[in-house]
């Protein structure tokens, strides 16, 4: 019986050249996430992409190489870590449905039992940091640890200059802490979470950093250059589906529609995705659209899609 013959490989320097050129009007644009000092001075028309191919293989363009404030992105990997431990026991603390709000939202806590909707929202993200408070004697650096070997770069650290600017400014994550310890949700002292989850979002890592860490989730939960297993099969897919179904927040519908592949923002600039069995994918650019996802980034990853025909779909 004959095979259909895998797809010929995408030509990502052809495609990053075009996304580079397309993505200049929207460079300025957007806002910066100015409620974190630290933030707010980072220039608003930077932009970068790497892709990181399963082989090993690197494509980039613009700022790939310059670290940023991770921020949300970092809600993956603390996810990832606190399954690791808790397995499905996990679910019981938090949701994996969308949320339809803002990712700062507290509005549907008081009605869903302080519960929060899935693991990327704010909300969701102090449940999973208060398992990995519990788990480890120093929650900031097991996370960082995580980070060094997913993307083989040891030199990988969080800026306690950021985490302590954000720590100053916490009161909507204290609120919803406080607000989900009332109902039992939280286990830790709501200080001690707020530190740790500050530190995770402050973790500094390059386009190429990141898109070499999605290698993980793109290769079936086995790092591919020393096919060590991290994950099963099983987690994962889960990854990936809570990604594509949460990980822009309340614009995650408006991003598969227009990009079609499971991806994670924060408000630093940066979207990690992946291609399934092909590669990771970071694009950086710190404008912000309403959702607070890279306004330039998106874009970016729509043209990547659209130009070499590749999604999940
Ligand atoms: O807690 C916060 O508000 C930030 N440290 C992270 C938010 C974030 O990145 C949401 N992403 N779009």
């Amino acid at each position: 019986m004959s095979r259909t013959p895998a797809p010929p490989r995408p030509d990502f320097d052809a495609a990053l050249q075009e996304i580079a050129a397309r993505v200049q009007p929207l460079l300025g644009q957007g806002q910066v996430a100015s409620y974190i000092p630290e933030l707010a001075g980072v220039p608003r028309e930077r932009f970068g992409m790497a892709i990181v191919g399963i082989g090993g293989e690197v494509w980039e363009v613009g700022h790939a190489r310059e670290r940023f404030s991770i921020q949300s992105i970092s809600k993956l990997f603390a996810l990832l870590k606190a399954l690791q431990h808790e397995g499905d026991a996990l679910w019981e603390r938090v949701g994996r449905e969308p949320s339809g709000t803002p990712f700062n939202s507290l509005v549907q806590l008081e009605h869903e039992g302080g519960k929060p909707r899935n693991p990327f929202i704010n909300a969701g993200a102090l449940a999973v940091t208060d398992v990995l408070c519990t788990r480890h004697v120093q929650p900031e650096t097991a996370l960082v640890e995580l980070l060094r070997k997913l993307a083989d770069n040891p030199g990988i650290d969080y800026s306690l200059r950021v985490a302590q600017s954000e720590r100053r400014h916490s009161d909507r994550n204290a609120a919803m802490a406080h607000f989900m310890r009332s109902f039992g949700r939280l286990h830790n002292p709501v200080d001690r979470i707020l530190d740790a989850y500050c530190s995770h979002c402050a973790i500094e890592m390059s386009c190429v950093d990141l898109a070499r860490s999605m290698l993980l989730l793109a290769n079936h939960g086995e790092l591919p250059w020393s096919g060590e297993r991290l994950l099963t099969p099983s987690l994962s897919k889960r990854l990936n589906a809570l990604m594509l179904t949460c990980g822009t927040y309340d614009a995650a519908g408006d991003f598969a529609f227009r990009v079609g592949l499971p991806a994670k923002s924060g408000v630093g600039g940066g979207i990690v995705a992946l291609i399934p069995n092909l590669c990771g994918i970071c694009v950086w650019s710190p404008g912000l659209d309403a959702n607070g996802n890279s306004l330039a980034g998106v874009a970016a990853l729509e043209w990547l899609t659209t130009l070499t025909g590749r999604s999940i779909f």
